[in-house]
């Protein structure tokens, strides 16, 4: 082992993360599931996600048995809802392809949809112990620092050189504390701002350190400001239910259940009785709301639309009435949640 792994598997011991719900198994599909929600999600936000996820679906096979509609019910809140069918997805091609044994050859695993190559590595590590780089966002922060890196980690030239470095670091001993510490190091003390330089084992070699550059490293675009875009979102309610209606497969919130959409301009009243063929009593405002997503952020004007009588009408597919509490628990993504909490 390198000087620089061993220091930080001593530092791993004594700081870093124990007693996360997923360090307690070996089992490849546990793995997997872990690293697919820590791919773009906090590990506090994660754990009670994780739980729930492995508690209904244990193994990879009840997985791919699963409706993807049940799968988005679980995943709903944490965002990246791709990552969601994605892992439904493989967790089929596992069953069926893999005669359900989660596959334990690199090819095999990065093969799976949603699966790159620090994924692949991470699960190899941590599932079996064996030697693979990982490049996630907190190592790259880490890697860049620490050999005074420049450029974009989102460049080739740059994005090659990290991985050599990954590769070179990672010790045939000890990957899993190895690996499990450089991203915790990443998370908790090699921070995006206000690095905490004085905890860090490797601060000695550190070239970003010694030049003043942490602020500098990783290199980034100049942040261009996000396009916005802004939706009015329509609860219409009757008798404490609530009208969902679901998203196409692909783009934003796909597969999950929303509120029906009016163009901004639109008037509520008439966009309900073209739409659902239901007169509304009365509209209310309810507070606006803005969601950001990578690539432009969403303003929100949601609306309450009441409907005075009880039209029964044949459900249509794709729409569905449920009650206030059900439609809360349903596979609706965060700010929908926050309107309905508001009802
Ligand atoms: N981010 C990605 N994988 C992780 C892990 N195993 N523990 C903590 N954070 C992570």
């Amino acid at each position: 082992m390198t000087g620089l792994a061993a220091k930080l598997v001593a530092w791993h011991k004594r700081h870093g993360r124990h007693g996360m719900p997923w360090q307690g198994t070996r089992d490849p599909y546990r793995v997997w599931v872990s690293e697919i929600m820590l791919q773009q999600t906090r590990v506090a936000t994660a754990i009670p996600y994780y739980e729930r996820f492995l508690a209904r679906f244990p193994d990879v096979t009840t997985l791919a048995a699963a409706s993807l509609d049940e799968v988005m019910r679980l995943w709903a809140g944490l965002g990246y809802y791709s990552r969601a069918r994605n892992l439904h997805r493989a967790a089929g091609i596992v069953a069926r392809e893999h005669g359900g044994r989660f596959p334990s050859t690199f090819s095999g695993v990065a093969a799976l949809p949603g699966v790159g190559r620090s994924t692949a590595g991470a699960i190899l590590v941590f599932s079996r112990g064996a030697r693979h780089a990982v490049l996630d966002g907190n190592v790259k922060r880490v890697l860049t620092r620490a050999f005074g890196v420049a450029g974009r980690p989102g460049e080739k030239r740059v994005a090659a050189r990290l991985w050599a470095l990954a590769e070179k670091l990672a010790p045939a001993r000890g990957v899993r504390a190895y690996t499990q510490g450089v991203m915790d190091l990443g998370a908790t003390v090699c921070t995006r701002t206000r690095p905490r330089c004085t905890a860090c084992p490797w601060a000695e070699r550190c070239v970003a350190r010694r030049r003043d550059m942490t602020g500098a490293l990783p290199g980034r675009k100049a942040p261009r400001a996000l396009p916005r875009r802004r939706t009015t979102m329509v609860a219409l309610t009757r008798a404490g239910e609530v009208l969902l209606e679901k998203r196409p497969p692909a783009g934003i919130w796909g597969g999950l259940w929303s509120l029906p959409e009016a163009a901004h301009d639109e008037d509520v009243a008439q966009y309900c009785e073209r739409r659902f063929g239901v007169r509304v009593a009365d509209v209310e405002r309810l507070p606006p709301l803005a969601h950001a997503f990578t690539h432009f952020k969403l303003d929100i004007l949601p609306l309450r639309a009441r409907i005075e009588a009880l039209e029964e009408r044949a459900a249509e597919p794709g729409l569905a009435w449920l009650p206030l509490e059900d439609a809360r628990g349903a596979a609706i993504p965060a700010p929908v949640r926050r309107i309905l909490a508001g009802l």
